[in-house]
């Protein structure tokens, strides 16, 4: 393991502790604990990577490492529902993989992400065994989402074998990407019933992908070949068009609906009048669509083409909207509308951006986020008086925890859970730059932010993996996270359905069934 160490500092990615005494016995003093629901002065005991005991003046003995979190928050690692490490995507492969975005990741205090695994040729089986082999370099604890690109009784079957054997819990349907991962509406509703039988999260990847396409055609016949024609081909309309139906299409066939990278108000006003009636969709924004805008793609500092190359790094879909959108996207997460907060980390550097320089299309989509969004929720939304303290525990780990069913072993400073954990200092500060970020990236969608708030120390697994600005990891040291199915969005779901059927049943013009 030492030895694993030096080789990747010898590599230079440079960000290895050489120490690699980690105690397995840990007391963390005096801090106050932050749940979901709760918040309280007590001290933190844990061994072999548990959690042991939460309670005021834990007595210790030797042997013991006793963290001071005097005067700060000793909260529950935070969990990225949505990521992409690793991934093959637009002729090109994301700059970060399972170690360096994860080592990102526990440098901003995130202890475990969701990844989505693509299958290869349409096949689970052989993307998820790409993806294992993908993660054996991980660092900290992670576990798989799993697209669905086609459909045939395969896919069928083996959305099954990824739910009862292999631990995967959600499948995710791309409604845009036409001619690579999109998917029809017949699939859509195939897969949403396979769903349903399965106890098995749907996600979708909202965007009318047709009308993107002919979007992107105008913009190319008008001679925008810009980044800026990249927004303009795929407008907030497509993205509230494609949530609506695919909203509809789960009210239709009575399944859960979690709708990834909420950017618009178009999308989230769906979203909000679904939940209104009753039905059981779940908003996730992303970092930058909470905190960016696309004022720059309008500057004319980036009129010139080697300018607008370092605009590109703001491409990911659905776009980044008009400032308007991500205040209401705010607003919508503090009265949660929206319920948890991802990051779609999709980092690719500056060349592989650069694919694009004569036509916005290959621009390899997607930006980073997993160091940066504890951060920049903390300073957004708990500095502005939008979140309380235990709300951010809340949409940055507990709420993820909940859905993909791994609560209380996740998402929460209890005894008997994971001692994933962070101090966070909020009297201090951070800053955001390329140049000291740990993502392999040479570039930063939030470059030269800073805000209040520092993660000062993370623990992983029971070990100290951050602290005093330094990272101690090694690769093959994260756990794969088995997610059952039927979360607590399915309660009810069968009352629904027996009770439609019973009133179908009954004789006709008597009781009028309703979907
Ligand atoms: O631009 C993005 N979002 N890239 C990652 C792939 C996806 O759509 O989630
Ligand atoms: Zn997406
Ligand atoms: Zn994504
Ligand atoms: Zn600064």
């Amino acid at each position: 393991m030492i030895a694993s160490i030096a080789k990747i500092c010898e590599s230079g990615i440079g960000y290895c502790g050489s120490e690699s005494v980690v105690s397995s016995k840990i007391l963390i003093a005096g801090g106050t604990v932050v749940n979901a629901d709760h918040q309280e002065v007590a001290d933190v005991y844990v061994e072999d990577g548990v959690i042991v005991d939460v309670r005021p003046n834990i007595k210790v003995s030797d042997g013991v490492r006793i963290v001071d979190a005097t005067g700060k928050f000793v909260m529950p690692g935070g969990i990225d529902p949505h990521t992409h490490l690793a991934m093959e995507f637009m002729g090109t492969e994301t700059i970060d993989n399972f170690f360096s975005g994860q080592a990102a990741a526990l440098a901003g205090g995130t202890t475990m992400h969701i990844d989505f695994v693509i299958p290869v040729n349409g096949s689970l089986s052989k993307g998820y065994e790409a993806y294992v082999e993908k993660a054996k370099l991980s660092c900290m604890d992670y576990g798989f989402h799993m697209a669905i690109t086609k459909w045939d009784d395969t896919v069928s079957n083996e959305m099954e074998i990824m739910v009862k054997e292999k631990g995967i819990n959600s499948f995710k349907f791309f409604m845009a990407y036409k001619g690579s991962l999109m998917i029809s509406d017949e699939l859509l509703l195939e897969g949403l019933k396979q769903c349903k039988s399965l106890g098995a999260l749907a996600m979708v990847h909202a965007e009318n992908g047709d009308a993107v396409f002919e979007g992107q055609k105008r913009m190319i016949e008008l001679g925008i070949t810009g980044p800026e024609g990249h927004a303009l081909s795929r407008p907030p309309v497509l993205e509230g068009e494609a949530t609506a139906r695919a909203i509809r299409l789960a009210a239709f066939v009575n399944t859960p609906l979690y709708v990834v990278h909420v950017m618009s108000i178009d999308a989230m006003e769906e979203i909000a009048r679904a939940r209104k009636s009753g039905q059981k969709v779940i908003g996730e924004p992303v970092v930058s669509g909470l905190v960016l805008d696309d004022s720059v793609l309008w500057d004319p500092d980036f009129i010139t083409a080697a300018k607008q190359v370092t605009i590109f790094v703001f491409v990911m879909s659905p776009p980044i909207r008009a400032s308007g959108h991500g205040k209401a996207l705010q607003a919508a997460l503090s009265t949660g509308i929206l319920k948890l907060v991802g990051t779609d980390h999709c980092t690719f550097n500056s060349t592989q951006k650069s694919f694009g320089i004569d036509d916005f299309r290959k621009i390899p989509n997607g930006v980073n986020g997993l160091e940066e969004r504890m951060h920049l929720v903390w300073d957004t939304m708990v500095e502005s008086g939008q979140l309380s303290v235990t709300d951010f525990v809340r949409v940055t780990s507990t709420e993820c925890a909940k859905l993909f069913n791994i609560y209380p072993r996740k998402g929460a400073i209890r005894a008997g859970s994971d001692a994933d954990i962070i101090i966070f200092n909020p009297n201090s500060t951070f800053h955001i730059s390329a140049s000291s970020h740990h993502s392999k990236s040479d570039t930063n969608v939030y470059e030269g932010r800073h805000g209040k708030g520092k993660v000062e120390v993370t623990i992983a697994g029971g070990k100290i993996v951050w602290e005093n600005e330094e990272l101690k990891v090694v690769p093959g040291s994260g756990k794969y996270i088995s997610m059952p199915p039927f979360n607590y969005l399915y309660n009810g779901i069968d009352k629904a359905d027996e009770n439609y059927l019973t009133s179908l049943k009954a004789p006709v013009n008597r009781i009028k069934p309703s979907l």
